[in-house]
């Protein structure tokens, strides 16, 4: 089947950065959330990247135009029915995804052939599948941030996977110019499985006074040559979506021999969420923890 229209459901961080990289190579993109300021808010981000691939040069301001034009931000999911294939980029939240994939399968029951794929760092693709009469078609297809530089897809299988769907997703993302690796399903995949213990025990290593937070990111970015270090790359990722994923790990069990999430993560912030932003933020907020 040939594919030229994408739904991406959620226009946060991910959802916009999936939908900026399909409109940029050509394709149609449905970019569904729940409120509108949620979709203005995507679509200005989408805006501001093409402007700095323009800066660049690595786009005309020509492209830009035409792939905010391929760009329909919708707020009734109806709208993805014409949609070949569909990726949900919502909250890492299960109820959030299971309520989603469920209205996916109904809205698509005319189209049985349309594959429904999720971004998840952390919730078994197998899980989701279950919830859909289509399991064979449900499929991991876990982008990277900021997604449009980013090159790595993790093509993830669940166990009903067929390898159609898993040749079909694997092609997308070629033609995205993405690099697709393939990954079975397993708490955290590869990534986040080998990735969430060393950001949690870099938290551990401040938590513990071992070294201050600079200290620790400066030992990984001149010992290990990582571009940033881990406590920025948590702060980057947002620590509100890590614990989403440590406890992800969690449920999942098998697999996962990290010790649970530092206190100060899991802790209420006024905001609402963890959202600490900088080492500076972790240095203060370790500090008062730990006196
Ligand atoms: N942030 C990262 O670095 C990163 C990397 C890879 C994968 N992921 C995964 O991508 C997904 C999205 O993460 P994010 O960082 O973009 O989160 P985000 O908080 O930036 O965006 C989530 C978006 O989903 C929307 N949403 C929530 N419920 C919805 C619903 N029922 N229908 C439609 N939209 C809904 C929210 O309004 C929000 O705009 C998660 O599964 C996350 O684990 C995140």
């Amino acid at each position: 089947m040939a594919m030229q229209r994408v739904g991406v459901v959620g226009a946060g961080t991910m959802g916009n950065g999936i939908a900026h990289v399909f409109a940029r190579s050509g394709f149609s993109v449905v970019l569904c959330d729940v409120e509108q300021r949620f979709l203005d808010r995507g679509l200005d981000t989408i805006a501001k990247n093409l402007d700095r691939e323009v800066a660049k040069n690595k786009i005309t301001v020509g492209d830009k135009v035409s792939t905010l034009a391929r760009i329909t931000a919708v707020l009734d999911r109806a709208k993805l029915a014409d949609c070949d294939l569909v990726i949900e980029a919502a909250t890492e939240k299960f109820e959030i995804k299971a309520e989603i994939f469920r209205e996916l399968d109904r809205i698509m029951k005319p189209k049985p052939e349309v594959i429904l794929a999720s971004n998840t760092s952390s919730i078994s693709i197998t899980k989701i599948g279950a919830l859909t009469g289509r399991a064979d078609r449900v499929i991991g297809m876990h982008f990277f941030n900021p997604v449009p530089v980013m090159k790595l897809v993790e093509v993830i299988r669940g166990l009903a996977t067929s390898q159609a769907t898993f040749e079909t997703v694997r092609e997308l993302a070629l033609k995205l110019e993405k690099t697709p690796v393939e990954v079975n399903d397993a708490p955290g995949f590869v990534s986040n499985r080998v990735l969430m213990p060393l950001l949690n025990e870099a938290m551990y290593a401040v938590m513990e006074g071992v070294a201050t937070a600079e200290a620790v990111d400066e030992v990984f970015k001149l010992g290990m040559a990582h571009p940033m270090g881990p406590l920025t790359l948590a702060d980057f990722i947002g620590l509100d979506v890590c614990l989403d994923i440590m406890r992800g790990h969690h449920a999942g069990a098998a697999g996962w021999a990290g010790r649970s999430e530092i206190p100060a993560l899991s802790a209420p912030h006024q905001d609402g969420g963890c959202g600490l932003a900088g080492t500076q933020e972790w240095a203060r907020l370790l500090h008062l923890l730990v006196g």
